[in-house]
């Protein structure tokens, strides 16, 4: 089991680096790729920390020698957002990168998984499944967004809130990654009883959490500690998908496209990627208008990326 981190200098992909040499099974490999000179420096530092798990370290403009074998592709390179600006605004710089990344996937590793981290996650997927098709490589079974950070959050304040076991609360979240289109679907979190003033503003907060950590860190950049765990939860659950077992995780991928193209479900995770995409259940009224809300700005954010690539 060999996994690839593209961007392993940065916030996110150093403390990535760090989950996964903790808690990658035995004999696995760790191959972290940075444009950033110090990246076989990253390696060298966790590859002493005494775990079975083998890491090597690249530097430089190409990342092939990186991806060569590559089973899992977690790509979180790229800029991050700054007070005042939102995730679109990444768009420019950050389209390009992924674009150019991906195309190294297509033509060096294109059987692997790829969980996408680099905001805008809704039109960076899209901007990733147009360049893998083109290069005729296209499986929708093995590329994923990596919306974990939000189901996190959620089971963080919901559990805050509800005074409940934070292990054991479990909360759906569907749609994309960004402000409206985030909606957590706390009608379904078990043994939970809401009232009406609770359910409008948790969903804000969750849906503007990372707004929170992009103020608090006041130019610092955004979240990068508790999206690194939520992409090391997300990896190793594909890890385990891939080695048999079953896992169901919320992530952001291309189903039946009942709502729009790519969407945040409930995914049962198997030996090809996605095993089977699961219903999103039965919705309260709110949730059923916050969804039919969020559908123009997702679809939209799908065309920027498909477009970018496509013209
Ligand atoms: N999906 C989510 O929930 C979520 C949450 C937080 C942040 N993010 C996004 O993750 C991305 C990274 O955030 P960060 O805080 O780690 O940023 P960062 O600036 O700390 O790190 C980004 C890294 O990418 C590298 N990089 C830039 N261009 C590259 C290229 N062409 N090839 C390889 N590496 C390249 C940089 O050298 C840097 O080390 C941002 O786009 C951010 O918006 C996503």
């Amino acid at each position: 089991m060999k996994v690839a981190v593209l961007g392993a200098a940065g916030g996110i992909g150093q403390a990535l680096a760090l989950l996964l040499k903790l808690q990658l099974p035995a004999g696995a490999e760790l191959s972290l790729y940075d444009i950033a000179p110090v990246t076989p420096g990253v390696a060298a530092d966790v590859s002493h920390i005494p775990t079975a798990v083998k890491v090597e370290g690249f530097a430089g403009e190409d990342p092939t020698p990186a991806l060569k074998d590559a089973n899992i592709v977690l790509i979180s390179a790229g800029v991050a957002r700054k007070p005042g600006m939102d995730r679109s605004d990444l768009f420019n710089i950050n389209a390009g990168i992924v674009r150019n990344l991906i195309e190294k996937v297509a033509s060096t590793c294109p059987k692997a998984c790829i969980g996408i981290i680099t905001n805008p996650v809704n039109t960076t997927v899209a901007i990733a499944a147009e360049v893998l098709k083109k290069a005729g490589v296209y499986d929708k079974r093995k590329l994923f967004g990596v919306t974990t950070l939000d189901v996190l959050r959620s089971e963080t304040f919901v559990s805050e809130l509800k005074n409940l076991a934070v292990s054991r609360t479990i909360v759906p979240v569907v749609g994309g990654h960004s402000g409206v289109t985030i909606l957590p679907l706390l009608s379904q979190v078990p043994y939970v009883q809401w009232n009406n003033e609770e359910i409008a503003p948790l969903t804000k907060r969750i849906q503007n959490a990372g707004t929170e950590v992009v103020e608090a860190k006041a130019g610092g950049g955004s979240a990068t500690l508790s999206m690194a765990q939520a992409a090391a939860r997300f990896a190793l659950s594909l890890v385990k998908g891939l080695q048999g077992e079953t896992v169901v995780e919320c992530t952001y991928v291309e189903g039946c496209g009942k709502y729009a193209r790519f969407f945040a479900q409930p995914v049962r995770l198997g030996k090809e990627g996605v095993d089977e995409i699961l219903p999103i259940g039965e919705l309260s009224d709110f949730e059923q208008k916050a969804l039919e809300d969020m559908l123009p700005t997702l679809r939209a954010d799908i065309e920027l990326g498909e477009k970018f690539v496509n013209q």
